[in-house]
């Protein structure tokens, strides 16, 4: 099996291609290494990655390219692969009120561009990264995919609830198999640096004020990144490889129940964890205080999210297996030792 990986110098992007290497299935990686945030990190995952590929004796073959050139994607189309992840993209919903053309070259643009070149290649199932940002204020918890998600509170929402259309347009059409994870808060070893595991632990770190919004009143739903690659891993190796014939019976008042080779997961931990509970994980694990600056609630934020998973557990008996306890100790570790090389 051969699989063209997107965002693979990301953080799951980095964590899945592992998972990938480790059960032998041969990698085209793609990112454009951008400088969003620290490229040291994206070239040190990526650095880990040749050394596992050649310990396998595995390919990893990495193509640094911005995906929304359309001209770069000639190179790719001669490539035989039977999957692609799709997990590059403009990631931050607070970075989507400061840079809004960022999210329309990366996740717009650049998924056309994948859409077409599944599109052009036959029998290829496109795999790829939505976000629990899509539920937007929805109070009706737990999140459901029957939800219709018509409300984004930001534009990352908005271009990823898009993909998730133009995926079922693609589906209908061409008869692609697409499936659309809807992650919720992703966390671990490797993490990004703009997230709030990865910014509370630096300024604990430097003895910094970690600013806690809306004074603490909020609820997430943190996946460990290992549920994240078990997942896509189960779902790629149920996959079966066509292309679906057209079929003009389609409801389309009810993609989910239309005859489109069209699919999109939750992928959560079922679990919501009080944030101040979480800082408190975050303390233990590195053994040190946060000073704590308490402030309002910050405009596109999301308040709470919990994820319905049945539909996942149904699909690939999907079970998370790390706790919030666990994980953040486990982050912690990595971060400590971390911290002291790219501080
Ligand atoms: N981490 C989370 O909690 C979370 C939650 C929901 C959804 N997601 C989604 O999961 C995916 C991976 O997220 P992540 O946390 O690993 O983010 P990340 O920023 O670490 O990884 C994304 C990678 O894509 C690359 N990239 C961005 N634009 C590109 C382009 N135009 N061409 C080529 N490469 C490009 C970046 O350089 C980066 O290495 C993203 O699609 C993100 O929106 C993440």
């Amino acid at each position: 099996m051969k699989i063209l990986l997107t965002g693979a110098a990301g953080f799951i992007g980095f964590h899945l291609a592992k998972k990938l290497l480790e059960e032998n299935i041969q990698i085209y990686a793609i990112d454009n290494l951008n400088d969003y945030y620290d490229v040291r990190i994206k070239k040190q995952r990526i650095k880990i990655l040749r050394k596992l590929a050649k310990k396998k004796k595995t390919l990893f073959k990495f193509y640094k390219f911005d995906l929304s050139k359309k001209k770069n994607f000639k190179k790719l189309e001669r490539i035989k692969f039977n999957i692609i992840v799709n997990l590059a993209a403009q990631a931050g919903v607070r970075y989507s009120l400061i840079n809004p053309h960022s999210y329309i070259d990366s996740n717009i643009l650049g998924f056309l561009n994948i859409l077409e070149l599944a599109r052009k290649k036959k029998k290829t199932t496109l795999i790829y990264a939505s976000t629990s940002s899509v539920y937007g204020g929805s109070t009706a918890m737990p999140f459901n995919e029957r939800n219709t998600a018509v409300h984004p509170l930001q534009l990352y929402a908005a271009t990823k609830r898009s993909n998730e259309l133009m995926a079922h347009s693609y589906s209908y059409l061409y008869g692609i198999n697409t499936i659309g994870l809807r992650f919720f808060t992703v966390y671990g070893p490797w993490s990004r640096p703009d997230m709030s595991l990865y910014t509370f632990a630096k300024n604990i770190m430097q003895n910094r004020p970690i600013k806690i919004f809306n004074k603490g009143d909020h609820i997430r739903d943190f996946t460990y990144v290992d549920d994240i690659t078990f997942s896509i891993f189960r779902l790629i190796k149920n996959n079966k490889f066509k292309r679906y014939k057209f079929n003009k019976t389609i409801n389309t008042s009810n993609p989910s129940s239309s005859s489109a080779p069209f699919e999109i997961y939750n992928i959560g931990n079922n679990k919501p964890t009080k944030l101040m509970y979480y800082i408190n994980l975050i303390e233990k694990g590195l053994g040190k205080k946060a000073i704590k600056k308490y402030v309002s609630f910050q405009k596109g934020d999301i308040k709470n999210t919990h994820a319905n998973v049945y539909k996942l557990i149904k699909k690939i008996k999907y079970k998370p297996s790390t706790s919030i306890e666990l994980g953040v100790k486990s982050f912690c570790e990595w971060f400590l030792d971390h911290y002291k090389k790219f501080k």
